[in-house]
Parts: structure tokens; C-alpha cells; sequence
């Protein structure tokens, strides 16, 4: 299939671009690089032996948009293109919804315009809030509490509202709980733009020495050791899952929402310990107070991925630690430090 993949120079988007490239399909790249680098075009041409087609256009230009469409036989879509920062969203709610809300708007109506009936969208856990329970499953009650969440559940039903409307308009929303890791070659990864926010790329930046210690939201959770515990996925993982819905859609199944984890809660403490076995290096931490609107423990129940899908996450927190650390050590700044790829960005 000739796949359109928004937002695919950025951290899943790349992987899922390996992946879908190993697969067979056809590849046409958007983005508008406000939180990516050109320079991973250079690194998709080694990994996938061409250099992608990647286009810079911002999905809020709906004239640029609909020309992605023209003349190229998209089949699919696959909508990965959003900011995605909870506390920025909390700063700037109206960009947010500009930015996430109207891209998809004006993404949705070209491909009503052009024909194009699938999608599988980016969606997230951040849509099940604090959840009464754990495992969290897909029909657990969807209650967002911040901006970017209000964002996804927005998409979410927009797409569902579509699909209800046009028998001929199917879509998968993925709701990806905590991605991490990178491709285990070390040439793409997550090359967060200042302090990073998440876990696992913090980490990363103190075993590398950039940063000096982590803060530990928290000590007195109701958890196994007092940390937050989170379902962490590897990002290979969640590209696999990527592919393996656009084959669902092709089978001609209806519309689904459905999680992407491994099932396994993890800690904060335990995966800076897995992180300490697969680098050899220290991770200095101190606990501070908890991180406001974070929650005690969040996992997936994975099943229904394996119902539909076949799918099921094969890293374990060890993988996960050992790729992101290869990514980080091998390129401890992001893409314009790391070993010079062939190629050159093929961005339009
Ligand atoms: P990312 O920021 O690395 O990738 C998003 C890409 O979209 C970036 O390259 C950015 O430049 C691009 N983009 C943003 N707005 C755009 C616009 N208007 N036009 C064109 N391009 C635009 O983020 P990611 O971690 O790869 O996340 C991908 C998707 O997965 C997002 O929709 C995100 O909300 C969702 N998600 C991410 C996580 C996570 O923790 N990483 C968890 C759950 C869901
Ligand atoms: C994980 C654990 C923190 C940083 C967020 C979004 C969610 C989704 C994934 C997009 C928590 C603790 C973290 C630090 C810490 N994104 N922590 N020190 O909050 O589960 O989910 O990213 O859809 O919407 O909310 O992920 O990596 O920020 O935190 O102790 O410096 O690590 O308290 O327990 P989170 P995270």
C-alpha cells in the first residue's frame, strides 16, 4: 500500500516508517519538524535501503494538506502528528487544539475528499485519566484531565462520529501507554528538545552526564516501593502494532479502539535499576514531591491487541533500557551529534 504517515520524522513515527517500509508498503512522509529533525531522513535511507519521500508541510495549511493527496494513491494514513507535552498543554491549551484538533480536521477532510477510508491514529492512555483500576481495559470509563488528553478523546470521538457517518471510513485509534526504547541499530530514537519530561529519555540524560540526578515524583505511593508505576512499551513493539492494523483494516474489520502494553507495571525505581544493569552506569536520584495531576499505577490490559490484532509486546524492560541507552550513548545530544548517515534529508 502507498501509506501517508503524519508526524513521521518524529519518535514513533520514524520507527513505525521502519517497520512499514520492512513490510513492503509504500512511504509518504509529513511533517512540519516543530518537534523533529530533517536529519532522520538520512537515517530511514540507511535503515530502509531509500531515501523516504518526506515532505515539509504543517497538517494546519489545509490547501497543503489536500496536495499530499493528489496524484499519489495514498491508501491509508497513518496519524501520528500532534504536540504532545501534558504540562505545555496546560500553558498553551489553544495551540494545542489548533495544532492537534485542526491538523486532524483538515488531515480527515482530504482523505473524504480523495477516498481514502483508513486510518490508524495515535491515541493514548492519557484518555483513561486516573482509572478506577488496574489493568485498564479499552471500555474502562474515558475521563482526561488535562488539555493534551482533552485533545486525543476530542480526536478520538471526531473519528468515531466519521466512521458512524461513513460505512466506508474505518479507523484504529491505538492508545499507546508509556513508549520507550529505540531501534536497536542506535540510529533513531527520542531526541526530546530541552528538559525532557518523560522517565526514560531524563534517564537517559543522566547516565550520559548531561543532566546531574533525577527527581523521583514521589515515595509514597501505594506501589511495591513507593514510586509511580507505569506500563512501559517498547517503541519497536508499538511500530509492529502499527503495521499489524493496517492489515486489520485491509481485512475489512470495523473500527476499534485498542490499547498497545506489555501488561507489566513497572516502577520508577525498578527500571532506573534495569536501566543501572544495561548501561553500567550510575543513575544518581533523590525523591522529591509528587509530580501534580501524576497518578499511583497505570497498566494495560493488553489483550484485545492479541484478539484483533495477533499482536503482543516482545521487549521486556531490559531491551527496553539496553535500546534506549544504545540510541542515547550514540548520539548524547540527538540527531545532529550522532555518526554521519548517508543520504540527505529529502524533506520538500
Ligand atoms: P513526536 O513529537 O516525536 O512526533 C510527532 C511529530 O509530529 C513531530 O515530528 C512533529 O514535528 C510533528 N508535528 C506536530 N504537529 C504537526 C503539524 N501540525 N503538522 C505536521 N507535523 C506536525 O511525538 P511521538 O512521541 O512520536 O508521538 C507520536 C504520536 O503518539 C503523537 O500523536 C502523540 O500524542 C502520541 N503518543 C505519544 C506518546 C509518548 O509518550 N511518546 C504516548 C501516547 C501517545
Ligand atoms: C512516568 C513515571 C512519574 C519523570 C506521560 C503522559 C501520557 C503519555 C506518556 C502521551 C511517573 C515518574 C517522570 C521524572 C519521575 N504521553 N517520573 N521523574 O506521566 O506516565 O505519561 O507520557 O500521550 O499522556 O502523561 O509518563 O514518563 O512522565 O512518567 O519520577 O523526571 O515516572 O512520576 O510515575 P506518564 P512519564
Amino acid at each position: 500500500m502507498r501509506v501517508l504517515v503524519t508526524g513521521g520524522a518524529g519518535y514513533i513515527g520514524s520507527h513505525a516508517c521502519v517497520e512499514l517500509a520492512g513490510r513492503g508498503h509504500e512511504l509518504v512522509l509529513v511533517d512540519n519538524f516543530s518537534n523533529s529533525s530533517p536529519l532522520v531522513a538520512g537515517r530511514l535511507a540507511t535503515l530502509t535501503g531509500r531515501e523516504p519521500e518526506l515532505h515539509r508541510a504543517d497538517l494546519r495549511d489545509r490547501a497543503a494538506v489536500d496536495g499530499l493527496f493528489k496524484g499519489r494513491g495514498i491508501d491509508a494514513v497513518i496519524h501520528f502528528a500532534a504536540l504532545k507535552a501534558v504540562g505545555d498543554s496546560c500553558r498553551r491549551p489553544l495551540d494545542y487544539f489548533d495544532n492537534n484538533i485542526g491538523g486532524t480536521i483538515h488531515l480527515l477532510q482530504a482523505m473524504r475528499a480523495h477516498g481514502v477510508g483508513r486510518l490508524v491514529f495515535s491515541s493514548s492512555a492519557t484518555v483513561y485519566g486516573d482509572p478506577d483500576g488496574v489493568p485498564v481495559r479499552e471500555d474502562a470509563p474515558l475521563r482526561v484531565t488535562n488539555p493534551y488528553g482533552r485533545t486525543k478523546l476530542v480526536m478520538e470521538q471526531l473519528i468515531g462520529d466519521l466512521c458512524t457517518s461513513d460505512p466506508g471510513f474505518r479507523a484504529v485509534n491505538l492508545r499507546y501507554f508509556n513508549p520507550v526504547g529505540a531501534h536497536p541499530s542506535g540510529l533513531i530514537g527520542e531526541a526530546p528538545g530541552g528538559v525532557p519530561d518523560n522517565l526514560m529519555p531524563y534517564v537517559c540524560q543522566v547516565a550520559v552526564g548531561l543532566r546531574e540526578r533525577l527527581a523521583v515524583f514521589g515515595g509514597d505511593w501505594p506501589t511495591v516501593d513507593g514510586t509511580g508505576v507505569r506500563d512501559y512499551i517498547h517503541v519497536m513493539d508499538l511500530a509492529r502494532a502499527h503495521a499489524d492494523a493496517l492489515d486489520f483494516l485491509v481485512r475489512g474489520h470495523r473500527s476499534a479502539s485498542i490499547n498497545l502494553g506489555t501488561g507489566q507495571g513497572t516502577s520508577v525505581l525498578q527500571l532506573v535499576r534495569a536501566f543501572e544493569r544495561a548501561s553500567g552506569r550510575a543513575v544518581p536520584y533523590e525523591i522529591v514531591d509528587r509530580r501534580p495531576g501524576d497518578v499511583a499505577e497505570v497498566y494495560a490490559d493488553p489483550s484485545l491487541a492479541h484478539r484483533l490484532l495477533g499482536w503482543r509486546a516482545e521487549h521486556d524492560i531490559d531491551a527496553m533500557c539496553r535500546d534506549a541507552w544504545h540510541w542515547q550513548s550514540r548520539n548524547p545530544g540527538g540527531y545532529a551529534d550522532g555518526p554521519a548517515a548517508p543520504g540527505g534529508a529529502a524533506a520538500s
